[in-house]
């Protein structure tokens, strides 16, 4: 069955050639994955997805804001899918546009004029171009430093959304100390900070991704005490206490080309999503690569992208059918992308 579906694809893929653009973020499955044109992080798909003005149909394979970012960066003729509609992302589905108004309300209230926004790519189109309206910018976790010292130059202090612990690791590398970052919780509309409010430098909106979560400082712990030779390397949503155990940290690109300039015999444990962390290790038979987590951590909503959902939508471009297209309207689009352009341009 899975040998028929691929050769499936494979055909397809060959009959639509050029007029079908395929992108796949690193943490989607191998089944999906060796069909992609192009593999990259975040930030790399993003910059591939402005750089395409020729592919018809551009088939994503990752979760749904980063189609939607597809579809802002592209012309408006240009068709992007997404193979499952219920591919989404946890991290950003813990901000909407009603509680992130509330929050600027109650922030400019409290700061004035002398703060700016920064959002993850990590979240809705509407929330992008909240941001793009306010002057600010996209972030990823490949440039979250130089976006946040951009962000600084241009105010004192930085609303960073919606996944605290990428924020809290890049400022505090930065230099920040934590008495100088507060907490926004949409839910309780609260601001949580630990010193005097006039010092606060950096909010951070209380989101998190559910798969990065999962990786502890009692895991580094167990592993320093077992394996003692082995370097811990994650990814910067992990938490701020995760990451100031580790070795070393940065984003899926990062941690593939650390692995990649590994010398043979080295060993890994990596705290970052299962279909990568497998994946390395199987590139890599020669070090020794293991998840920070004995349990693993997928990314479910990235796992729904999967071998039927993808041949699905290209056997229906075939027959003519565009299904699960990701359209972003106009207005939202031009003002999301006013915030994405601020990123690449510094990129
Ligand atoms: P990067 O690809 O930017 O490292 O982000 C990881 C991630 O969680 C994407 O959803
Ligand atoms: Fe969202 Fe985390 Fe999955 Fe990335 S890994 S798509 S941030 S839930």
């Amino acid at each position: 069955e899975k040998s028929e579906l691929e050769a499936r694809a494979r055909s397809i893929k060959e009959r639509l050639g050029r007029r079908l653009f395929i992108p796949g973020h690193h943490y989607q499955k191998d089944e999906v994955i060796q069909f992609a044109d192009a593999t990259g992080d975040s930030l790399q798909l993003a910059q591939l997805a402005a750089k395409n003005d020729e592919a018809e149909y551009i088939v994503f394979c990752g979760v749904h804001f980063m189609a939607e970012t597809a579809d802002i960066l592209t012309r408006e003729e240009q068709v992007v899918i997404l193979p499952d509609m219920r591919a989404g992302c946890s991290m950003a589905d813990m901000a909407d546009l009603f509680q992130v108004e509330r929050a600027w309300t109650a922030l400019t209230d409290l700061f004035g004029e002398t703060i700016i926004p920064l959002v993850y790519v990590n979240s809705t189109a509407a929330i992008k171009a909240f941001v793009g309206r306010q002057g600010g910018a996209t972030v990823t976790s490949s440039n979250a430093k130089n976006m946040v010292k951009w962000a600084f130059s241009q105010k004192e202090r930085v609303f960073f959304l919606p996944d605290q612990h990428l924020g809290r690791n890049t400022a505090y590398a930065l230099g920040v100390s934590l008495d100088e970052m507060a907490v926004w919780d949409p839910r309780e509309e609260s601001l949580q900070c630990s010193g005097p409010v006039d010092n606060v430098k950096v909010i951070l909106w209380k989101g998190h991704c559910s798969v990065h979560e999962n990786f502890t400082v009692r895991q580094i712990e167990q592993i320093r005490r077992t394996k003692p030779e082995m370097n811990i390397i994650v990814h910067p949503e992990c938490s701020w206490e995760v990451v100031q155990q580790a070795d070393y940290a940065g984003s899926t690109k990062y941690i593939i080309e650390m692995i990649r300039n590994a010398p043979p015999g080295s060993q890994w444990a990596i705290g970052t999503e299962m279909n990568l962390v497998n994946r390395l290790k199987n590139e890599h038979p020669d070090k020794e690569i293991i998840s920070l987590n004995p349990y693993m951590c997928p990314c479910l909503t990235m796992n729904r992208i999967d071998l039927p959902h993808f041949v699905w939508a290209l056997e229906s471009l075939e027959q003519g059918v565009v299904v699960n297209r990701i359209t972003v309207p106009n207005e939202v689009a031009c003002q999301a992308k006013a915030a994405l352009d601020r990123m690449l341009a510094l990129a």
